[in-house]
């Protein structure tokens, strides 16, 4: 089968791509509708083109696969060129997602017609890349300049009612149904008046001035931090303002081209792969996962809430159980809370809103989760507490419902013993707020079924999260890399460098917050807890550092008692360096007979990457992690890794040796 193909409709032809699953251009298709441009404008029957896809989505882009492969001919540029030049006017039929050079074909086209669900946008940013295809050119003279910038630097796309897509469409179809039919009215309209002017022919729209021009800039690389296309992807839009046309269509090409030679380009294709590869789990291949509908929650804290509120937004109904009618009270308010600021963002509209808060119960009674298709514990992180609410779920639950424990590092397959049938216990691991963050670890214990395992990768999809295989240790992947981090940290400290030396580190690097500011922001009493459990245990020959213990000792929790590792001025969140941290710091060091040293930033990031890397080694050496790839995507996605550096496990590959 053809991946291009031409049908008639009269005098209208209508060039159709096939090129499963998201029609990307692959050399074929490009190929294919070169030779349908020049052959139907030459053929004298042709009044009319409708460019239109089979399957789920009009051209998601470029093949990225091909990216690393030397380009092949014909190149998009000049296919586009010759589309735009043609003598028949061209009719791009969108639905789905007219992505990255998809879109690129479309403004290439004459006319824009869209189902009215679907996205247009030039997400190559995340890509590490800008459009390379002329979409920098043509998309400021097809809408305002500003909304250009905002498009292309920040690659999300566009839905065809939203304001950003102003002047993009020249039709919506009313419905999904009728889009064909809606690009083929336009072609009849335009039937046999010559193609109008491409838009490489047309002005700039609004373009900003000089001080506009720096204020857009400047907020897109501070947004950027430290990633180098969406500044590029500014000021390629900024150059198709102010250039001549040829000069900027160079000039894209150029940046485009040199960009894809870039570590940051390579790891974020390695990212984009990665991220769809973590659902690959051979184990549960083909395995009909259980059906969910119906799910309990068990504790209503940080956690319980925001996973409650997740299971509702996605459409499920919750039963959460409290330990008293307070904490049940309490925990409801916390769930709505959620529910509400979903609906104040516009993600969630009135009658959904409703809907969810009639779907949520709660109670003290652990009866009421009887008809419960799955349940999710977050209770205390306490072995004896969660075995005991396991047993009880053992006794009231149907003999088939999945159950789940959202512990962070407590052993799975202990707690599954709590069970008579230990097979459908597994742990769902999300990270905070659950409703928000993208990851959930999926723990498969030594005796969990298949089908269980592939009801936690199901239930991970439709909360719209990436799960991410582990077995079962202590901190699974994401935190046990965080804790050989975190003691690295504190090595450092001790060694001579100090909390903001670190966190700034970290930032340049590419992370939100430093690893200080974040242990602010949880709190430190809930690791000083863990540390004094943990004391009777500990290897006598480990280095232990007490630092943190000591501010412990002074009632310094972070930011909810005003001073942590910082302080906080009142009602602030700003992290200042305190005089008294230091002089704990620099004592401790003295009273170890350790010399300080000072720290460079590059020292600083270099140690914490190592530290990642050899624990990440280790995961993978212990089969707790099943690819390196998948090491990459936890950290990035729940650990604020950056995903422009591709995860630890891409650049030890990369810059090994
Ligand atoms: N090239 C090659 N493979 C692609 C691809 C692309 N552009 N887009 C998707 N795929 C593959 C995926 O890897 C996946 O393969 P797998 O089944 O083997 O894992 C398969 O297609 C299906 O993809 P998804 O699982 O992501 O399917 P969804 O339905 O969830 O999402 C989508 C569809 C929104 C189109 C999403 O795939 C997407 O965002 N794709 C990338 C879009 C993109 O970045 N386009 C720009 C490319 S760069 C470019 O065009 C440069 C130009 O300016 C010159
Ligand atoms: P939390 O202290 O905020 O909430 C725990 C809730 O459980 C409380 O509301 C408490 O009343 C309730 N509870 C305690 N015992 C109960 C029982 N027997 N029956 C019913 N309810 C009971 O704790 P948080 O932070 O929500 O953590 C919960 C679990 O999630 C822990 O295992 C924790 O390790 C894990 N986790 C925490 C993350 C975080 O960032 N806070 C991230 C990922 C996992």
């Amino acid at each position: 089968m053809a991946v291009v193909s031409t049908e008639m409709r009269d005098r209208v032809a209508i060039v159709w791509i096939d090129n499963p699953p998201v029609n990307a251009l692959s050399q074929a298709v490009r190929a294919g509708l070169l030779s349908a441009v020049e052959e139907l404008d030459g053929n004298s029957e042709v009044s009319a083109v409708v460019l239109a896809c089979k399957g789920r989505t009009f051209i998601a882009g470029a093949d990225i696969r091909e990216f690393d492969k030397p380009p092949m001919e014909p190149h998009l540029p000049d296919v586009i060129a010759r589309i735009e030049a043609a003598s028949k006017p061209w009719i791009a039929a969108l639905h789905g997602t007219a992505l990255g050079g998809g879109f690129e074909v479309a403004l290439g086209c004459h006319y824009r017609v869209a189902d009215p669900r679907a996205k247009v946008g030039l997400p190559e940013v995340h890509l590490g890349l800008i459009p390379g295809a002329g979409g920098t050119v043509r998309l400021p003279r097809l809408t305002p300049v500003a909304n250009a910038v905002q498009m292309v630097s920040g690659g999300r796309p566009v839905g065809a009612t939203e304001p950003l897509a102003q002047g993009i469409f020249d039709s919506v179809a009313q419905s999904s149904d009728e889009l064909l039919d809606a690009a083929l009215t336009l072609a009849r309209q335009t039937a046999g008046k010559p193609a109008p002017a491409g838009l490489s022919g047309r002005d700039p729209i609004e373009p900003p001035d000089e001080a506009g021009w720096s204020k857009l800039i400047e907020a897109v690389r501070s947004k950027a931090r430290g990633q180098l296309s969406p500044v590029e992807a500014a000021l390629a839009v900024r150059d198709a303002a102010e250039l001549p046309v040829d000069k900027a269509f160079a000039g894209e090409r150029d940046r485009f081209v040199k960009l894809r030679a870039t570590d940051q380009s390579k790891a974020l294709r390695h990212v984009f792969f990665a991220e769809r590869q973590t659902a690959k789990v051979p184990a549960i291949d083909g395995i009909e996962p259980r059906a969910v509908n119906k799910c309990g929650v068990i504790g209503g804290g940080t956690m319980g809430a925001g996973i409650a509120a997740c299971l509702l937004l996605a459409g499920l109904a919750v039963t959460l159980i409290e330990r008293d009618g307070e904490t049940v009270d309490f925990a409801l308010k916390r769930v709505g809370g959620l529910l509400d600021a979903s609906h104040k963002r516009g993600l969630v509209n009135d009658a959904g809103l409703a809907a969810m808060k009639d779907a949520l119960g709660g109670s003290t009674d652990y009866a009421a989760l009887a008809d419960c298709d799955l349940v999710i514990e977050a209770v205390f992180e306490d072995m004896n507490i969660k075995r005991e609410v396991f047993a009880r779920l053992d006794q009231v639950t149907r003999p088939d419902a999945v159950l789940a424990t959202n512990t962070s590092y407590l052993d799975v397959n202990e707690i599954a013993s709590a069970i008579a049938d230990p097979k459908r216990v597994l742990g769902l691991h999300f990270f905070s707020p659950a409703h928000v963050m993208k990851l959930v670890e999926v723990i498969a214990t030594d005796t969990v079924s298949a089908d269980v395992l592939a009801t936690g990768f199901a239930l991970a999809k439709r909360l719209r999260k990436t799960p991410v295989l582990a077995r079962v240790c202590d901190g699974f992947i994401g935190n046990r890399i965080l804790t050989a981090y975190r003691k690295q940290c504190d090595y450092m400290l001790e060694d001579g460098a100090l909390p903001a030396d670190i966190d700034s580190a970290m930032r340049q690097w590419g992370m939100p917050m430093g690893l200080f500011e974040m242990a602010d922001m949880a709190g430190l009493d809930i690791g000083w807890a863990m540390r004094k459990r943990q004391a009777a245990t500990r290897d006598p020959a480990e280095r232990y550092v007490r630092i943190a213990d000591k501010l412990c000792e002074m009632g310094r929790f972070g930011q909810k008692t005003g001073a942590g590792w910082y302080t906080y001025d009142e009602g602030s969140r700003e992290p200042k360096p305190d005089p008294i941290v230091e002089q704990i710091i620099v004592e401790e060091s003295r009273e170890r007979g350790i010399t300080r040293e000072k720290f460079s930033a590059e020292q600083i990031q270099a140690r914490i990457l190592d530290a990642m890397v050899s624990e990440g080694k280790k995961i993978l050496d212990e089969g707790i992690a099943q690819r390196a790839s998948d090491i990459d995507m936890v950290m990035i996605l729940g650990y604020g890794f950056p995903r422009w550096r591709g995860g630890p496990m891409f650049m030890a590959e990369r810059f090994k040796g």
